[in-house]
């Protein structure tokens, strides 16, 4: 039966433009990589976008330790990240920057539609100063003692040991992180955007089927407390782009790295004449759109950023996808405590479908920590991969080549077996739209044990020589080859390098509708070396490297 096309745009957070992806931030690429690609599959629409965060006071801070210019950094770091991106595989459309004429341009427009709406207004503050440095302060950039569990070395906004969440003032002995001189409270103007106008909005919006659960019980959490009106200016100096009409005042960094999603999308239009911009982000767009975040950003995926749409009279997400962070051997990744490993380290040690394939074994859709154990990563690829996977294809394959020239049979041995591995798609293709990866994983490696096993029943081995021309072996390797391909193509959005490989090898496509049709009389190739094993020497070299 055929489905209706949808048409769908999906996005990533756009990583900050200051330091290196890690493979926490590939966790997130990669899920959304692995959805996008199911989605290409079953033949509908998608655009993938997303691009770097490239302004804001911590990228500023970088390019002065570098002794380089704002520009010259996000330059460097944008080619850095779009390699990283290509070597994983991630499909993007277009990986962009929130530093380009169009993010300026929709911001401008956007911030006139506010100004029209009457939704920002000034208003005068104090607030931390670093005066030997000039500079004011961000929370983050403010770091002293908690005042709840009196942790030392906290940050000015959040405890790291208690979790408790205060303001900067309240901070015992705060210094600023950048000079290390006590800060002064000095006063300035800002500009608010009128946030709690959008309480009844976002308090439908929110039940609409946007969210999982667990992201409407966070998101209640803040709309109980009551919304505040919402800053969205920062004093020079800062990089970001500038404030019409108010002089020496910035965009704050969260204003205009969320209109990256929309200017990403303009940019791809603007190289792909096919793609109407207005069709996808019009008030009444019939073109869906996911936002894939993790779960420390939620606040401004589920209160401003709807907000602000609604303001610009613009189209609301119809889904924020948020997952867990990662952990390492328990650990958080972190440069100063624990290990951080670099999406390019990663590559020097293992391919990127292992990762790929690890991080689908554990995702599903809700919000809790991912853990990655490197030594279960061995036992998961070497167990599923090569043991269960590579090893039915080529020990079916063998045979082929050995006696039947590498043709296929004509029919099939046993045709209710392989309708079942058929039928198992209504399953996976659920578990694929809901985001439940580990699922997948687990019923593709259940479909494997049952070919296994029936391969292993069957005995092919054993058919003696003088008969091995015979008419059984041959539908009973040709069967394990289709078992084979059955699952491969389940698995073809998380693995895509390894499909690829497996379509050489079949001389012929994965494709999710062609399934049901078993292929048959047809020549595959010689079996090629497809994976290697994972041994606890690369392990170690990796942890070695990440340290
Ligand atoms: N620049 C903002 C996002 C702006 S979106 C309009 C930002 N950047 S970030 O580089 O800090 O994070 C980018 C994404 O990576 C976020 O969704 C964040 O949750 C995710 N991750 C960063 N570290 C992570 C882990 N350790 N594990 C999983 N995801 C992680 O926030
Ligand atoms: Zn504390």
């Amino acid at each position: 039966m055929p489905i209706k096309m949808r048409k769908i745009l999906v996005t990533c957070a756009l990583p900050y433009a200051n330091g290196p992806i890690h493979i926490g931030h590939m966790l997130e690429h990669i899920q959304a990589d692995i959805w996008v690609r199911y989605q290409r599959m079953r033949g509908h629409e998608v655009w993938f976008v997303s691009s770097d965060d490239a302004h804001g006071t911590a990228i500023m801070l970088r390019s002065k330790d570098l002794n380089i210019s704002e520009k010259q950094l996000i330059r460097n770091i944008h080619k850095e990240h779009k390699t990283d991106f290509m070597n994983f595989n991630i499909s993007y459309d277009n990986y962009h920057t929130t530093h380009s004429i169009e993010n300026l341009f929709l911001l401008r427009k956007i911030f006139s539609s506010l100004n029209n709406k009457n939704l920002l207004n000034k208003k005068t503050i104090f607030q931390f100063y670093d005066n030997k440095e000039k500079i004011f302060l961000p929370d983050r950039f403010i770091k002293g003692t908690c005042p709840i569990c009196y942790t030392e070395n906290q940050y000015g906004d959040t405890c790291e040991i208690c979790s408790s969440i205060y303001e900067p003032k309240d901070l015992i002995n705060s210094v600023s992180a950048i000079s290390g001189t006590p800060p002064i409270l000095k006063k300035t103007e800002h500009l608010y955007f009128n946030l709690p106008i959008f309480s009844d909005m976002l308090n439908k919006w929110i039940y609409s089927g946007v969210l999982d659960n667990s992201v409407i019980n966070k998101t209640e959490e803040w709309l109980q407390l009551g919304l505040k009106k919402w800053c969205i200016s920062r004093d020079a100096p800062y990089f970001g782009f500038k404030i019409p009409n108010f002089s020496n005042k910035y965009f704050y960094v969260w204003m205009d790295a969320p209109i990256g999603y929309i200017s990403a999308f303009k940019n791809l239009c603007l190289k792909n004449k096919n793609i109407n911009f207005n069709e996808f982000w019009n008030k009444n767009s019939k073109c869906e759109l996911y936002h894939f975040i993790g779960k420390d950003i939620i606040y401004f995926h589920t209160l401003f950023w709807p907000s602000i749409l609604e303001a610009s009279s613009l189209r609301k997400p119809n889904g924020i996808f948020v997952h867990g962070h990662l952990t390492i051997n328990g650990l958080k990744l972190s440069k100063s405590r624990g290990f951080l490993i670099k999406a390019s380290d990663w590559l020097k040690h293992f391919d990127s479908d292992s990762l790929r394939y690890y991080y689908a074994s554990k995702l599903t859709s809700n919000i809790n920590d991912i853990e990655m154990n490197l030594d279960h990563f061995m036992y998961k690829i070497n167990s599923d991969i090569v043991n269960k996977l590579i090893n039915l294809a080529s020990r079916s394959a063998s045979f082929i080549n050995k006696y039947f020239n590498g043709y296929l049979s004509d029919t099939l041995d046993d045709y209710d077996l392989y309708d079942s591995f058929v039928n198992a798609s209504k399953k996976i293709e659920g578990f694929f739209e809901n985001r439940e990866f580990s699922l997948i994983v687990r019923s593709s490696m259940k479909l494997l044990d049952v070919a296994n096993k029936y391969i292993n029943e069957k005995k092919p081995w054993t058919i003696q020589e003088n008969v091995k021309r015979n008419n059984t072996l041959h539908m009973i390797c040709t069967m394990g080859i289709n078992l084979f391909r059955i699952v491969m193509t389940f698995l073809t959005p998380i693995i895509p390098i390894l499909s690829k490989k497996i379509e050489l090898f079949l001389m012929s496509n994965l494709i999710w509708n062609d399934i049901s049709k078993p292929l048959l009389s047809q020549k595959i190739t010689d079996f090629p070396r497809l994976y290697e094993r994972i041994s606890s020497d690369k392990i170690l070299q990796l942890l070695k490297l990440s340290k």
